[in-house]
């Protein structure tokens, strides 16, 4: 989840955020950030993501995800770099790595530092990415798609710079298919929006990811333990998707 455990909190974070970054500053903001967002969005959270998602369950669920990645990998809302232990350094060639938070990156830059893999940093969003068609074998999304601006324009873009056969690894927390969770979702989201610095309980991201051309079977959603009291309102779903 974007947000963070039950205890990790909730209530600290709500007031440290004020209100900041819930996109709804006055003037146009660049993608994935507010132009108000200040202490909490690049300082604190970054960490507090760090504790909340650092859990073993979740770190298994990073691992079984990046492990499948090959070739020339592009990851998407890096974050602080918590999937970078688990890349294979036999199967990546290069790893790219896109991360629009200045703060997530200055939490990143140890893990860099440690990397099994060649790494590139690139800073920047998905929604634009600096990259020409057809330029990576596998892109990564882990716990990104609920934050992202425009989830259809990152979508769009992964499709543009995947090669043809090129593989979209995706791990996300989604709307719950189970009706009275997902109006739950839909209720906590405006706050869940502020506390997670943009995350969203309720995107739909499946159907995202089908949008985009991609064709995907039908994805179970689990109830992950180590989200504590929010695990039923952030469903997870993994996947596989060719290009
Ligand atoms: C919940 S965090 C997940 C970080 C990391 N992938 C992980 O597993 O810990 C979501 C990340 O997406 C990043 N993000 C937000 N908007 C983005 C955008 N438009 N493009 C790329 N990344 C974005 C955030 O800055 C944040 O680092």
């Amino acid at each position: 989840m974007c947000g963070m455990q039950p205890g990790t909190g909730w209530a600290l974070a709500g007031m440290l955020a004020g209100g900041r970054g819930s996109g709804t500053g006055a003037g146009p903001a660049p993608y994935g950030r507010t132009a108000d967002m200040g202490l909490y969005s690049e300082r604190i959270f970054p960490w507090l993501l760090d504790k909340a998602l650092g859990h073993p369950r979740i770190e298994a669920r990073r691992k079984a995800l990046v492990s499948q990645a090959s070739g020339e990998v592009l990851e998407i809302g890096f974050g602080s770099g918590a999937t970078l232990p688990f890349y294979d350094p036999a199967k990546v060639t290069k790893l790219t790595v896109v991360e629009p938070s200045e703060g997530m990156n200055r939490r990143a830059a140890a893990r860099l530092a440690a990397s099994p893999v060649r790494v590139e940093s690139v800073p920047g969003a998905g929604e634009r990415l600096p990259f020409a068609d057809a330029s990576f074998d596998t892109v990564v999304t882990c716990l990104t798609l609920c934050s992202v601006s425009d989830p259809d324009a990152v979508m769009a873009e992964i499709r543009r710079v995947l090669r043809p056969g090129g593989k979209f690894l995706f791990l996300e927390h989604v709307r719950s298919e189970d009706a009275g969770r997902a109006r739950w979702q839909v209720r906590l989201n405006p706050l869940q929006k502020v506390i997670g610095v943009g995350c969203n309980l309720d995107r739909d991201s499946a159907a995202t990811v089908r949008k985009a051309g991609f064709s995907l079977p039908p994805l179970a959603q689990e109830v992950e333990p180590a989200f504590g009291a929010m695990a039923p309102l952030t469903p997870l779903i993994a996947g596989a998707a060719e290009r």
